[in-house]
């Protein structure tokens, strides 16, 4: 049974104070065109940047070119919304309209301030990616960027004093090295957010999620406490497998492992080649299949290919044909770098069209990739049918969840099977299963808390419970959440948040959490609805499920999609999974054979849980 909720798309419009204003929809209409206009142009200067390269410098000038120019049209609306907005005109869905009009945010400031903010934010990007460290026990050696060549040798290195070296060196560096920028950079966030009509900083940090703050970290609370069975189990058996591998005396019992050690360790189920040398596997006999060569032995290795096969499954589970002339005028695109290339779809808001543009490598990784672009072009096509200014999704990383959620499912080793793919019998079976969700889960429950730590403390510092700078309340909420501590104590005379701040300093956290634990609550409520998944069924569990020719979900995906974000995403996910909020269930479905395995093997190994 498809459930639908169109109850409380009803609740919003009956809850209209006023009726709609001529006036009022008048400047929205305008500003939905003007908008659309300026942002196809934004649209096209990115296209141009992907296709010709990162250094192109036309395509750095048109893109810097129509930034200012939307900064300037923003500006321009921004006293004429403040007005409608003094005189409460218009009905519910015009007040949703002006309540989404792109704001000024760091604009707001003074010239001074607004100029100050932007040299902090980039000196302390450009730090993090300029920083050089010596190499170990060569002080003459000072050219190692942190990524790749840091990284590849800590992830390579097995003498502890090395990696002990550049965990410290890559915190002085990054960390205390910017340690005033950070401090005066959550000082002008405050006021910036005070001058953008929010008064508790840390409501202006999740603003994107139309939640204010309070709101936000009881979500995410919620959700760390339901994931603290299964990261308590996993922390414990990879605290074993450390402990075998380092001795008791680095990897006491029942303390926090060693960040440096762990990190290292799990670093490994990242690799993508031969991951299983490295990784601890729970059926090291069963392996880890190569979808890469699974791919080339089939014959699916042409984009062209794969581009078509992709369209089918999404066609087949009722979703939109694509036509033929999206991948006769598909593009390459200009890096064939691994951690650039991939799949892309591109969506015009005054334009009459949608572009592809693909990378031509073909592994595992564009294989999977190419459902995920194919996904978001369905989204962009359903939600083009919304004004412009309720065309983006309805938080950020929100659309990524249905994109992961599909090529999640496209990996299950019984659609790999029907496609020709996996043709082995034992990949069904449990031993190779847990192998897939051990590595899964590596890449997956670990983050989470991280994740968690960086909005956390970020958040204390808005509300001012913590100072910007207080080291020992991170190494608290470190210590807490993840289970990891460093390798000697870290007071306040270091300063360790900004060495994990793999984006800019302002971006948060919470939607890329959210995103990933929607993504299983959506392959758990899709593949229950088909029949895919049964509770309790050993022959139907959740990482097998296969959501091929499922025909009803297309209907379902469309529906949620084409909301845009008209409507708060509570009222998205209902139309979507039948429940109003994010939930950690399926996320812990998915990997309860794991949670099982892992809970039995801690207590044959006498492996103790947890720590002090
Ligand atoms: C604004 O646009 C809507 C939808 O296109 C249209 O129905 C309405 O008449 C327009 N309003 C004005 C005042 O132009
Ligand atoms: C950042 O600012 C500091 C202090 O003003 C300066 O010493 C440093 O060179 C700057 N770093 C970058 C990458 O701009
Ligand atoms: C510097 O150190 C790195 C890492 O140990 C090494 O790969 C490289 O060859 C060294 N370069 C020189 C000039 O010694
Ligand atoms: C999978 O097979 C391909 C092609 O045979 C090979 O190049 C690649 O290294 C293998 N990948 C892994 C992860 O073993
Ligand atoms: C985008 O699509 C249009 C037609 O739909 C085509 O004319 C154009 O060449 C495409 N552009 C790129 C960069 O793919
Ligand atoms: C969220 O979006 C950003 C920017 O597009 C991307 O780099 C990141 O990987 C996304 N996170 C998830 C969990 O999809």
């Amino acid at each position: 049974m498809w459930i639908y909720s169109a109850v409380l798309l009803l609740v919003g419009l009956t809850q209209a104070e006023s009726p709609p204003d001529e006036t009022l929809d008048r400047f929205l209409n305008e500003t939905n065109q003007q908008l659309a206009v300026i942002y196809d142009q934004a649209v096209l200067a990115q296209l141009l940047n992907e296709l010709r390269g990162p250094n192109d410098l036309v395509a750095l000038l048109e893109i810097e070119v129509t930034d200012d120019k939307l900064l300037k049209y923003v500006r321009t609306l921004t006293t004429r919304k403040a007005k409608f907005k003094r005189l409460g005109l218009g009905d519910t869905r015009q007040r949703r309209l002006l309540s989404k009009f792109p704001q000024l945010g760091y604009e707001a400031l003074n010239d001074r301030d607004l100029e100050h903010v932007y040299a902090l934010a980039s000196n302390m990007s450009d730090n993090y990616h300029n920083v050089k460290l010596c190499a170990y026990k060569q002080p003459e050696n000072c050219t190692l960027r942190l990524i790749p060549e840091v990284q590849t040798i800590v992830q390579g290195s097995r003498d502890l004093a090395e990696i002990e070296y550049y965990w410290f060196e890559w915190r002085r560096r990054t960390g205390l090295a910017t340690r005033p920028q950070f401090v005066a950079f959550m000082d002008l966030y405050k006021k910036t957010a005070r001058l953008n009509g929010y008064p508790r900083a840390e409501d202006y940090w999740f603003r994107s999620l139309e939640l204010d703050g309070q709101e936000t970290m009881a979500l995410l609370d919620k959700i760390m406490h339901g994931l603290r069975p299964l990261f308590l189990q996993f922390h414990a058996h990879v605290r074993g497998s450390l402990r075998k591998m380092y001795g008791e005396d680095l990897v006491p019992r029942h303390r926090p492992y060693p960040q440096h050690l762990a990190e290292v360790f799990i670093g490994n189920a990242f690799r993508r080649v031969q991951a299983e040398w490295y990784v601890d596997l729970p059926s090291p006999e069963a392996g880890l299949a190569n979808i890469t060569q699974e791919l080339h032995r089939r014959g699916l290795s042409t984009t062209q290919r794969v581009f078509w096969n992709v369209a089918e499954y999404f066609r087949a589970i009722g979703l939109p044909q694509l036509e033929e002339s999206l991948w006769t005028y598909a593009q390459k695109v200009a890096s064939d770098d691994d951690d650039r290339c991939w799949h892309k779809a591109w969506r015009y808001y005054a334009l009459p069209r949608t572009n592809f543009t693909y990378c031509p490598l073909n592994d595992e990784e564009r294989f999977f990739n190419m459902f995920e672009a194919q996904a978001d072009l369905h989204y962009y096509r359903a939600a083009s049918a919304q004004p412009t200014l309720l065309q983006e999704e309805p938080f950020p990383n929100f659309s990524d969840a249905i994109g992961k959620c599909f090529s999640m499912a496209a990996s299950s080793p019984r659609f790999l099977r029907k496609l020709g793919l996996l043709r082995d019998a034992k990949w069904k079976e449990l031993p190779a299963r847990l192998n897939r969700l051990y590595v899964q889960g590596l890449r997956v429950v670990f983050l989470l808390p991280v994740f968690y730590v960086l909005d956390r403390y970020r958040v204390e510092v808005l509300a001012g419970h913590i100072q910007a700078d207080d080291n020992e309340a991170y190494w608290r909420f470190t210590e807490h959440y993840t289970g990891a501590t460093a390798p000697s104590k870290r007071t306040n005379a270091q300063f360790d948040v900004p060495a994990k701040l793999l984006m800019e300093v302002d971006d948060q956290y919470a939607s890329h959490f959210l995103s990933i634990v929607l993504q299983f609550q959506l392959l758990k409520h899709f593949c229950a609805e088909s029949g895919q998944f049964e509770n309790g069924n050993p022959s139907k569990p959740l990482d097998l499920c296969d959501l091929s020719d499922q025909r009803g979900i297309g209907g379902i995906l469309q529906k949620g999609m084409s909301l845009g974000s008209s409507v708060h995403y509570r009222q998205v996910l209902q139309t979507l999974v039948g429940e109003p909020e994010i939930s950690i269930e399926g996320l812990l479905t998915y990997f309860r054979p794991l949670q099982d395995w892992l809970q039995e093997e801690n207590q044959k190994n006498d492996l103790e849980v947890g720590w002090k």
